[in-house]
C-alpha cells in the first residue's frame, strides 16, 4: 500500500430525501476527496460520518435521530481502540433544527445547512485541529457563494446525473418547510450550469436531470447577459455534444409557460416524462394550502403538455389528510387520478411540520381516515402504473443502460419515460424466450463495457415498478 492510501480516511454520508440532496451528497465528496477522504458504503470504523437530512415530513426527521443512536455506538467503540469519528449531521434537519441536535446530541461534532457545506474545508480543519475542544453549527443562507464554490474537476458519475440549476423556494405552501430550509429562490447563471454539464459528460454522463425545488420558476443570467427561462437552458444543453437525453424536476404548476410546453415538442433530447405535482384535487384544499391553482388549471395544463407530446408519462404528488380535508375533497382527489391517468405518482398523509402556516390549523383528520384514504389513493396509483408499464409489453423501448450487476448477470437501465428495466444476460433464457438472438458466447468482458450506452430492447413483462427485457443483438 502507498504512503499516500495508507493516510485515506474513511468518509460515510447518508443522504435522505430528495434528489436536491443526492447531488448535494456527491458535492460533499468532491469537496472532501482532495482532504483526503475517500467515500465508503457503511459507517463503521468511518473517520467522518455526514447524516444528509431531510425535513419535508415527520418520518424522515424522525429517521435522522433514530440513525444518530446507532451512530453514536459505532463512534464509541472507535473511540475505545484510540480512534476518531467526526459526526456531522448535515442538510435540512440541521438548518431547521441544529440547536436541538447539538444540545440533544453531545457526540455530534458539526451541524451545518444545506448552504454551507462548501465551507467544509474550514470546518474540518477546525474540528479536527481542536478535536472534542469545539463544537460547529453552520446555518447561514449564502446560496450564491454555494455555487460559486462547487470544485470545477470533471466529475465522476454514472450515466444518469443530476445538476442542479435552481434552489429554494418562495411560493409558501402552508404545509412545506423548504422556503424555510432552503430559503429564496435563487437560480444559477447559465454559463456555471452549462460548465457543469460539460464535466459530467466528461466524466460519463448521458442523462442530465436538472434539479430545483420550483426547477420551471429558473430564471437565470444567460450566457448572451438576457434572462433565461429553463425552456431556453433546454434548448442550449440540447446542442450539447454527448448529452442523450434530458430531464427536470421538481415543477410548480403556476409556472407552467408555453415556452416550457413546446420545449416537449420541439426538443428530441427533452424526455417524455414529467413530475408536477398538484397535491389535491379540491379546490377548498388547494386554497388552503396555498398552492394558488386550481383543479381546473391543472387539467388544462396537462392538455397542453399531451396535445404537445401525445406519450408523455405524468406524475405527481399528493398530500393525503390535509387538515379540513372531506370525504367530498378526498373524492376529488381521487377523481382526478382516475380521469387524467399517471405512470407514477407520490402520496403522503399529511404532517404538521414546525414554524409551517398548517401546523396551527383546526380540523384535523382523524389518523385512521388518513390511512384509509392513503390505502385507496395508492392502489389506483399502483394500477394506473401497472397498466402503464404493461402498455410496454412486447414492443422495443430504447434503454440506456446504467448497472450490470456481475453474479446476476443483469443490465439495468431506463426509457425515455423514465420506467426501470432488467435486463437478463443469460443466453438460455433468451432463446427459452424466443424474444432475442442469443448473445454472443463471449459475453464476460460485454456487459461492463455496456453501462453508459444506449440499447434497444425487447420488453417481455411488466410490473407496478419495472419492465423485464433483453436486448435486441442486431
Ligand atoms: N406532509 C406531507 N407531505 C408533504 N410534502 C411536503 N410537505 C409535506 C407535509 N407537511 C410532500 C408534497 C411534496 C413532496 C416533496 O412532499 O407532496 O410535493
Ligand atoms: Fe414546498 Fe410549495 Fe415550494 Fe414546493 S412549491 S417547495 S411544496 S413551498
Amino acid at each position: 500500500m502507498s504512503a499516500n492510501a495508507a493516510t485515506r480516511k474513511k468518509l460515510y454520508i447518508k443522504t435522505y430525501g430528495c434528489q436536491m440532496n443526492s447531488y448535494d451528497t456527491k458535492r460533499m465528496e468532491d469537496i472532501l476527496r482532495p482532504l483526503g477522504y475517500d467515500a465508503a458504503q457503511d459507517a463503521v470504523n468511518a473517520d467522518m460520518v455526514i447524516l444528509n437530512t431531510c425535513h419535508i415530513r415527520e418520518k424522515a426527521t424522525d429517521k435522522v435521530f433514530s440513525d444518530l443512536g446507532r451512530i453514536r455506538l459505532l463512534k464509541t467503540a472507535k473511540e475505545k481502540q484510540g480512534g476518531q469519528m467526526v459526526v456531522a449531521v448535515a442538510g435540512c434537519v440541521a438548518q431547521a433544527e441544529g440547536d436541538v441536535i447539538l444540545s440533544r446530541a453531545r457526540y455530534v461534532d458539526m451541524v451545518f445547512g444545506p448552504q454551507t457545506y462548501y465551507q467544509l474545508p474550514e470546518m474540518v480543519a477546525k474540528i479536527t485541529g481542536a478535536y472534542g475542544a469545539e463544537r460547529i453549527i453552520n446555518t447561514d443562507f449564502p446560496i450564491e457563494e454555494k455555487f460559486d464554490h462547487l470544485p470545477q474537476e470533471n466529475q465522476v458519475t454514472g450515466p444518469a446525473a443530476f445538476l442542479s440549476i435552481q434552489e429554494g423556494c418562495d411560493k409558501f405552501c402552508t404545509f412545506c418547510v423548504v422556503p424555510y430550509t432552503r430559503g429564496a429562490e435563487y437560480s444559477r447563471a447559465a454559463s456555471d450550469i452549462l460548465a457543469e454539464a460539460a464535466r459530467l459528460i466528461a466524466g460519463g454522463a448521458r442523462d442530465i436531470t436538472l434539479l430545483g425545488q420550483n426547477v420551471n420558476a429558473y430564471h437565470g443570467r444567460g450566457s448572451d447577459g438576457s434572462v433565461w427561462s429553463l425552456a431556453r437552458l433546454l434548448q442550449e444543453l440540447q446542442n450539447m455534444d454527448g448529452i442523450e437525453r434530458l430531464r427536470y424536476t421538481t415543477s410548480h404548476p403556476c409556472d407552467v409557460t408555453d415556452d416550457l410546453i413546446a420545449a416537449h415538442r420541439d426538443l428530441p433530447k427533452v424526455m417524455p416524462y414529467l413530475h408536477l405535482p398538484v397535491q389535491s384535487g379540491s379546490d377548498k384544499i388547494l386554497k388552503a394550502m396555498n398552492r394558488k391553482h386550481t383543479a381546473q388549471s391543472y387539467f388544462d395544463t396537462i392538455d397542453k403538455f399531451r396535445t404537445a407530446r401525445p406519450d408523455i408519462a405524468l406524475s405527481s404528488d399528493f398530500i393525503i389528510g390535509f387538515p379540513g380535508e372531506t370525504d367530498d375533497d378526498f373524492a376529488q382527489t381521487y377523481q382526478m387520478v382516475e380521469q387524467i391517468g399517471f405512470a407514477a405518482a407520490y402520496s403522503f398523509k399529511y404532517s404538521a411540520r414546525p414554524g409551517t402556516p398548517a401546523a396551527n390549523m383546526q380540523n384535523l383528520v382523524r389518523e385512521d381516515v388518513k390511512d384509509q384514504r392513503l390505502q385507496s389513493l395508492q392502489s389506483l396509483i399502483q394500477k394506473q402504473s401497472e397498466s402503464f408499464n404493461q402498455s410496454f409489453v412486447n414492443s422495443q423501448v430504447s434503454v440506456l443502460i446504467d448497472d450490470f450487476n456481475a453474479p446476476e448477470m443483469r443490465l439495468h437501465g431506463r426509457t425515455p419515460h423514465n420506467q426501470s428495466v432488467h435486463i437478463n444476460l443469460k443466453p438460455s433464457d433468451n432463446v427459452a424466450g424466443n424474444i432475442s438472438p442469443t448473445l454472443p458466447s463471449a459475453i464476460s468482458p460485454l456487459p461492463q463495457r455496456l453501462v453508459g450506452q444506449t440499447l434497444p430492447v425487447r420488453t417481455t413483462s411488466a410490473g407496478v415498478m419495472a419492465l423485464h427485457g433483453s436486448l435486441v443483438v442486431a
